[in-house]
Parts: structure tokens; C-alpha cells; sequence
């Protein structure tokens, strides 16, 4: 059973890498999904939104961090997740269960034992999400906080095809959408930070993109008495729910103009490779192929510095408008696509 509800398309929820997931996680992982900038958003949030004393906390999916900010004096802290030696790593756990939630949504825990719980950057891994929400709210006391944050980073091969071709605002409907079906939470409300500079020092800074995108979704448990007290910062919330004027403004010169945002020059018609690995959201795909553009230059620059060869090229979404890196082996590679796509045209 790929999950329980009717609401979701055929396949929604089915993936690339359909081994047992604690295989894929057996391997450890200690690194940083996020940039330092978004990484001390998302403790920001977690700390101006769990406001109970010393809060019994559960951590979903959790790693070697769980983002609780030192201010949080928080009483119990149990992480579960697949790996044992990336928990055992975590200063903030004092409780740690390995519990694969694709197998089994239903969480080893008594009713209404826990103030919050919170998922960070792995709620597109879930199979079966809205027993695995239903769930959350049983565990937590009446009026605690379930956080769901996420950004634009996954691991392909685990994450669902519904998340996976989704653009960044569908992700939002679709996280609505478990906390909805769950049964369980009042209505969720959006935090949104994007378009903050990268840290200068941060390894891919000399691509030109801005730190990782930090979305927040949280709910309380229903039948609390203070499902509406929860507040973020002024400092935090002139973020809230929409981009910056200027990424904004970017998104909508290049929906508008078709061309790369860093050379000015004409975006190309690419056709995707169709292959039994990959899965776009639309066949066609806007590509800037200009050698000379900076982005992609200062790609070759970023990878060399790591080790690597390659580099980046600006891609554009059309149908669901948005952009991404496409990373390139070499200044030949994938130019097949477009002739394909203007043969077409
Ligand atoms: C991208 S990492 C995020 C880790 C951590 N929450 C953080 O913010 O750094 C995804 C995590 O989800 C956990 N995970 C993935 N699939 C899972 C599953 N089926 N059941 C339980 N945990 C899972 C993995 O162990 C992994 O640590």
C-alpha cells in the first residue's frame, strides 16, 4: 500500500529506489541539507514556535542535528530515523528509535505524550504521509505543534514522484493537503524565507544562487486550548509567504523575456532525455547554452574548487515556472536535446 488516501494521483507516492529504505540510509550522512544561512532560519523558527517549558519533543526523521536553538531548554528529545550512528551523534536526543515510517506510519509511542513535533527537510521521503500525520497528532497533547519544513533539496532517487514534479508553491498545497486529510491539526499556517544571500564562504556561493529556500508549515494538535498563539517574530515574518522583490522580479523577466537572467541571452528549447531513470515535470524545458554566460562559467570555477569537473547552465521550468541548475559534465553535453526541441518547433 503506497498510503491510505484516495486524494492522490495513481503513483503519487511511488519512487525511484523502492529498496528497503534502511538500506539507502545504513550509509552515513553527515552533512548539512541546507546552507548555514537557512540552517539558522529554520533554528529561528523552531525556537520562536515551541514555546512550552521544557517541551517533551519528537524529532521525524531525524539526523545528527535537530535544530533545536540552545535557548531551548526542552525536557524530553527523542529522534527517529534509519540511521543508529547518525542519531547516536545528535547532543540533542535523549531518546533515539529507528523506525522505518514507509513501512510502519503508525509511531511506537502512548497517546499525547509529546508538546511538538517536528520534520525537517523530509517530508517528501514519506510513502504513506497522511497516516503518518494522523499519527503525529495522536502522539501529541491536544494543542501541540506539528513544524513541517522542507526546502528545494532532496535525494532523487528516495523522494515521491508527486513532490518530485511538483513546483516549490504545489509543495506547499501538498503539505496542506496531509495536514487537511490527517484529520488532526487546525489549519496550517506558512512561513516562507527565500531569496536570502548565500554565505559568501558556502561552497556553491560562486554559482550566483541565493541561500536554500526555508518553508515552514505548522498546525497545533486540535481540541488545545491556544491553537491560535503561536506567533513568529516581526524580525522573521517580514518574510512571510512571498519571495523578495527581487527573485520575484527575476521569476517573472524570465517568464516573460524567455532569456537567462545572468547573460541576457535567448533561452533554448531543450527536450529532455527520456530514459526509464528520469522523470521530469514537462518534456520541454528552457536551457541557456550560451558559453559565455557567468553563471555557467562561474560554475567551472565552484566545481574546480571542489575537485570536480563540470559545471552548471540556467534552466528554466515553464510549467510550473521555476528554475534550477542543470549540472553539466562537459561544454558538449546534452546539446543533442536541442535540436530535437527546435526540429520540433
Ligand atoms: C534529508 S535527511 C534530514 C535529516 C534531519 N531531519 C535534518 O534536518 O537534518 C532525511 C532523513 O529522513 C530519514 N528517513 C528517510 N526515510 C525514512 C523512513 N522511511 N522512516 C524514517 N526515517 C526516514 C533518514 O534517516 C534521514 O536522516
Amino acid at each position: 500500500m503506497s498510503t491510505s488516501d484516495e486524494a492522490f494521483p495513481r503513483g503519487a507516492f511511488a519512487r525511484e529506489d523502492e529498496n528497503e529504505d534502511r538500506r539507502f540510509y545504513g550509509a552515513d550522512r553527515f552533512v548539512s541539507h541546507l546552507d548555514a544561512t537557512a540552517l539558522a532560519t529554520v533554528e529561528r523558527i523552531v525556537g520562536a514556535l515551541v514555546t512550552e517549558p521544557e517541551p517533551a519533543v519528537l524529532d521525524l526523521m531525524a539526523s545528527w542535528d535537530s535544530h533545536l536553538p540552545s535557548s531551548l531548554r526542552a525536557g524530553r528529545v527523542v529522534g527517529l530515523g534509519l540511521n543508529e550512528r547518525e542519531l547516536a551523534a545528535n547532543p540533542a536526543l535523549n531518546g533515539r528509535v529507528i523506525h522505518n515510517l514507509n513501512r510502519e506510519p503508525r509511531l511506537p509511542f502512548a497517546d499525547a505524550i509529546f508538546d511538538a513535533a517536528l520534520c525537517t527537510v523530509s517530508v517528501d521521503y514519506l510513502t504513506r504521509p497522511v497516516e503518518v500525520f494522523a499519527e503525529v497528532a495522536r502522539v501529541l497533547r491536544p494543542g501541540g505543534l506539528f513544524l513541517v519544513i522542507f526546502s528545494n533539496r532532496f535525494f532523487p532517487p528516495k523522494v515521491v514522484r508527486i513532490w518530485r514534479e511538483a513546483g516549490e508553491d504545489q509543495r506547499v498545497r501538498l503539505v496542506e493537503k496531509y495536514f487537511a486529510r490527517s484529520g488532526g491539526f487546525t489549519a496550517p499556517r506558512l512561513y516562507v524565507s527565500q531569496g536570502r544571500p548565500r554565505p559568501a564562504d558556502d561552497r556553491y556561493a560562486g554559482l550566483g544562487i541565493p541561500s536554500d529556500p526555508v518553508y515552514a508549515l505548522f498546525a497545533d494538535r486540535l481540541g488545545g486550548p491556544r491553537e491560535t498563539t503561536r506567533e513568529l517574530p516581526e524580525s522573521l515574518q517580514k518574510h512571510h509567504g512571498e519571495a523578495p522583490e527581487e527573485p520575484r522580479a527575476r521569476r517573472r523577466w524570465v517568464a516573460e523575456t524567455e532569456c537567462c537572467p545572468h547573460c541576457g541571452e535567448r533561452l533554448t528549447r531543450w527536450r529532455v532525455p527520456q530514459t526509464p531513470f528520469t522523470q521530469w515535470s514537462s518534456e520541454v524545458q528552457l536551457v541557456c547554452f550560451n558559453d559565455a554566460c557567468p553563471y555557467y562559467e562561474g560554475g567551472w570555477r565552484a566545481f574546480a574548487r571542489q575537485g570536480n569537473p563540470g559545471s552548471y547552465r540556467f534552466m528554466y521550468d515553464p510549467d510550473s515556472n521555476t528554475y534550477h541548475p542543470m549540472p553539466v559534465p562537459t561544454p558538449t553535453a546534452y546539446r543533442d536535446g536541442i535540436e530535437a526541441a527546435e526540429e520540433r518547433s
